[in-house]
């Protein structure tokens, strides 16, 4: 089996039990001016009709993307049960939903004016591959929009969540397979993949997203990281227990615990054909 497919079957497998994991924790995930993660996405691409998500996952996106009015949706993703979720959404009715890989797009070139990615292109192998099937299904001007994971907001819940994550996960005998192209969590390295199919300059902002709430709120967001899959239930039981113990301190008056996550909102214009 190639990287590619190992990773590919871990993400199958993981979404098979947990196939709206990431649009519970991100759907209700705020940045400093009030809009999520999703919904930067959704502004990145306004005014374009015919939109691509990719790795669509649940469909949250393209859901926000459809009350627009008027638009062509697609999305592809590799999990069938999250698809599922994604196919009962009532603004996706006439929406292309295709089980598949990113790096064998399904359809047509030229046939998308954007294409989004939420928290997925930075876990695909084969970047390239991607990167030029991207290019393939645009039209010339056509955008990629995409958001990437950046790590923690110091200070906060996930910050401290990490750090016993990453005790909890030396004491465990198996590991995931590492995910994706590390490449495209930079901006310069996300160039490196797009600039040889024929994109333009990258922009990318930096936008922390606070996925704060409860503390069982926030530790249904931080225990659906990929990385607790393998690890035996004791050992997320415990982890659990040391993470809500740390994150008392943080606790407001009302109950809640701030969770700061960073996200990287990365887009670039595809400006010639190679
Ligand atoms: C973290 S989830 C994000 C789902 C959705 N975009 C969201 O944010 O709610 C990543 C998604 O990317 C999909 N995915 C990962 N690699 C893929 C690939 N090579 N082709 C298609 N989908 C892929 C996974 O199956 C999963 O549904």
């Amino acid at each position: 089996m190639t990287n590619s497919a190992v990773q590919e079957e871990f993400l199958r497998s993981f979404h098979a039990v947990r196939p709206a994991v990431t649009a519970e924790a991100f759907g209700r995930g705020r940045g400093p001016d009030g809009r999520s993660s999703y919904e930067l996405l959704r502004d990145r691409v306004a005014g374009h009709r015919r939109v691509l998500d990719l790795g669509c996952g649940d469909g949250l996106l393209l859901e926000l993307l459809a009350r627009d009015g008027g638009r062509e949706l697609a999305g592809v993703d590799l999990s069938p049960q999250s698809l599922a979720l994604a196919r009962r959404r009532p603004g996706l009715g006439a929406a292309r939903l295709h089980i598949g890989r990113a790096q064998e797009l399904p359809f047509a070139d030229g046939s998308f004016d954007a294409c989004v990615s939420h928290l997925a292109l930075m876990l695909m192998g084969d970047i390239e591959q991607v990167a030029a099937e991207v290019a393939r299904v645009l039209v010339p001007g056509g955008v990629l929009a995409c958001v990437m994971g950046g790590g923690a907001v110091g200070g906060e819940a996930y910050e401290r969540f990490v750090r016993l994550l990453r005790r909890a996960g030396e004491e465990s005998a198996t590991r995931i397979p590492a995910l994706g192209d590390g490449r495209v969590r930079g901006r310069e390295g996300l160039e490196e993949v797009l600039r040889p199919v024929g994109f333009g300059e990258v922009e990318w902002e930096t936008v922390p997203i606070d996925i704060g709430g409860t503390l069982e709120q926030v530790w249904e967001c931080v225990s659906g990281l990929y990385d607790l899959a393998p690890m035996e239930a004791r050992t997320v039981a415990r982890l659990r227990q040391d993470f809500l113990a740390e994150v008392t301190d943080l606790l407001t008056p009302e109950g809640t615990v701030p969770c700061g996550f960073k996200v990287r909102l990365a887009s670039a214009r595809l400006v010639r054909l190679v």
